[in-house]
């Protein structure tokens, strides 16, 4: 595996590895898969990488916590960081590149920055909690995809606003890059994984699993409904976020049920609707998010 620094080196290295593809005689199964992180990695990044090394010919890990997207200075100062360990794991899972670049190096001194923002994918949701996040989540992807010029990456739909709103940012730019949702993997009691599960007490992280506890018996109230013609969300946010809040450390921060291709907040769930449970928690202070599919 390279590890490199900078954004030179990655664009040479790969330009390499690409000639090497083609001068195999296969150009088309050369494909480059990227997947974009903030390091501290655990069992869902790595299932992301799994997939992108079955999808592609070479898969690129970025580990970079970009101060952008932080709108609260001290959760950016308290973002778990371990390289060493990270390194050995994408090592071990047979990572080509593993790009790893300062915020000198994405973000130059003497570089007018670009904003970006998706208003109608971001209105509400973490976007309405985190003013600015998605701007900065876009601009660093946006970056990325420029540096790194995947055929395809992978996301986690733990952050399903983010995906979404990665996704629709590559359409509306006419990239070429695939990008590609990938199932939230979980704790043995339902806990989304997540790198800042790290930073909880161990009542806390008992605490915390009330989460999809949570989400779950939501899908269930459905279910024991069947026959109705609609349930009113606002019941079913405030049974979630009762069972979530019987844990003294969690807060909810918001609860909402919202059309999963637009986001738009539901008012109520009709027979044969789909829908997306969102919800984020403080958990002893520990900022959580989770989402689930509800069917009806
Ligand atoms: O999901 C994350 O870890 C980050 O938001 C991302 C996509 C790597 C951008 O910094």
């Amino acid at each position: 595996m390279k590890a490199l620094q900078s954004k030179k080196e990655l664009r040479e290295t790969l330009h390499g590895l690409r000639a090497q593809f083609e001068r195999k005689g296969n150009p088309n199964s050369a494909a480059v898969g990227l997947v974009p992180t903030m390091g501290f990695l655990h069992e869902g990044h790595l299932e992301l990488i799994r997939r992108c090394k079955e999808e592609c010919a070479i898969t690129v890990v970025s580990i970079f916590v970009n101060p952008t997207q932080f709108n609260d200075p001290s959760d950016y100062e308290n973002y778990p960081v371990d390289l060493k360990r990270d390194l050995d794991l994408l090592e071990k899972e047979g990572v080509d590149i593993a790009f790893l670049p300062n915020a000198v190096e994405m973000y130059p001194e003497n570089q007018i920055s670009v904003q970006m923002s998706l208003p109608e994918l971001t209105s509400n949701l973490c976007g309405a909690h985190r003013r600015g996040h998605f701007d900065g989540v876009l601009l660093v992807v946006a970056k990325f995809f420029n540096i790194v010029d995947p055929d395809r990456a992978y996301f986690g739909l733990k952050d399903y606003q983010q995906f979404l709103v990665i996704r629709t940012m590559a359409r509306s730019l006419d990239l070429s890059v695939q990008v590609i949702g990938c199932e939230t993997v979980r704790e043995e009691d339902g806990l989304a994984m997540s790198s800042r599960n790290a930073r909880l007490s161990e009542k806390a992280r008992e605490h915390a699993a009330l989460i999809p506890r949570a989400l779950n018996l939501v899908q269930k109230t459905l279910n024991d409904r069947k026959g109705r013609y609609s349930v009113a969300c606002d019941e079913l946010c405030e049974i979630a976020s009762d069972v979530i809040e019987s844990g003294t450390l969690n807060q909810v921060e918001y609860m909402e049920i919202v059309d999963p291709d637009s986001l738009k907040k539901l008012d109520e769930i009709q027979t044969d609707r789909t829908a997306r449970i969102a919800t984020a928690v403080f958990c002893d202070g520990v900022r959580l998010i989770d989402n689930r599919p509800l069917h009806f």
